[in-house]
């Protein structure tokens, strides 16, 4: 494994959550393994997980971490090769990522989509930059398109969650917002659901697709309530429209989970990637209840992180 930016193949998957578990069990074990090794963590955009999870991944390997909030902290960033630097962006990423590349043994990039430009976030343009100009291998943190250390802490907490021998019936759900979100949480975590293995479909008013290259082989199904009725895990999550791009669509059906949608299904447990918009994106009784894996797929960011930098070093 050279960066870690998305699903690969399901036995490299596999291994990842073995080892992410096997971290889970015994945290601390291999300490020694990366003494001496630094990793640069570059946020041009906010984080309360991805950040300390990674942070605290790193610390249980030996790694020394920085963090840097690239949008605040250092210079203005141009991304574009070969324009007139002659407005407010002071330093080329050719340059700022050539330097980073020198001090650290690898890079930890989050890097959102504009949500405007639909060409250049699809190719993820702003993260293939720092890979292409950084020269060391390079994690992300959440690119335009993907969150892959999000969905491999979500498939840590599904096999730990599925006893049965059959594949686990998992459900990905829209949920109201009021601001225009990303599509990363849902494409990747429907990418990793697929590529391992899972029983997976989706739900979603219609007009909400997600781009079909990470929706190949899952049932699409636009009636919720159903969607949910033989569910083993709901995992929720608010995405922008692809088609036309990044908008926010009126919605008439109430698209909320609550109790009362559970009815005919006791058993489902219900994921969210965090942060959540209380009431507005998922419920306080399902948060607050039994069916909730929420701090447990937090808690595993840690583990997914550190079985990722365990396989770089
Ligand atoms: N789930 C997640 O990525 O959380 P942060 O945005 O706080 O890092």
């Amino acid at each position: 494994m050279k960066n870690f930016t998305q699903f690969d193949t399901r036995t490299l998957a596999d291994s990842l959550i073995d080892k992410a578990l096997a971290c889970k069990a015994s945290p601390l074990e291999h300490q020694e393994k990366g003494k001496g090794k630094r990793l640069g963590l570059i946020f041009l955009n906010p984080s309360l997980r991805t950040r300390v999870s990674t942070q605290l991944a790193a610390s249980n390997l030996g790694v020394e971490s920085f963090a840097l909030n690239m949008d605040k902290e250092t210079w203005a960033l141009e991304m574009q090769d070969g324009v007139l630097m002659n407005k407010n962006k002071v330093e080329h990423i050719k340059d700022a990522a050539a330097v980073l590349g020198g001090y650290f043994d690898f890079l930890a990039i989050r890097a959102f989509p504009s949500l405007t430009n639909k060409e250049e976030d699809t190719e993820d343009f702003i993260i293939n930059q720092f890979i292409r100009y950084s020269g060391i291998p390079v994690i992300s943190l959440e690119s335009a398109i993907r969150h892959p250390l999000q969905s491999l802490a979500d498939m840590v907490t599904i096999r730990e969650n599925f006893q049965e021998k059959r594949k686990p019936k998992v459900v990905l759900t829209w949920a109201p917002h009021i601001k225009s979100i990303p599509h990363a949480v849902a494409n990747s975590f429907s990418e990793w659901a697929l590529g391992c293995g899972h029983d997976l479909t989706i739900t979603h008013p219609v007009g909400y697709e997600l781009d079909e290259q990470f929706t190949q082989g899952a049932t699409i199904e636009y009636d919720q309530n159903k969607a949910l009725e033989d569910a083993d895990f709901v995992y929720v999550k608010n995405w922008s429209a692809f088609n036309p791009y990044g908008k926010i669509l009126k919605v008439d059906e109430n698209w909320l989970l609550k109790e009362s949608k559970f009815k005919k299904n006791s058993k489902a447990r219900v994921m969210h990637c965090l942060p959540v918009r209380r009431n507005l994106e998922l419920s306080d009784e399902i948060l607050d209840g039994s069916r909730s894996l929420v701090q447990n797929q937090a808690k595993n960011r840690i583990f997914a992180a550190q079985a990722v930098i365990d396989s770089l070093l």
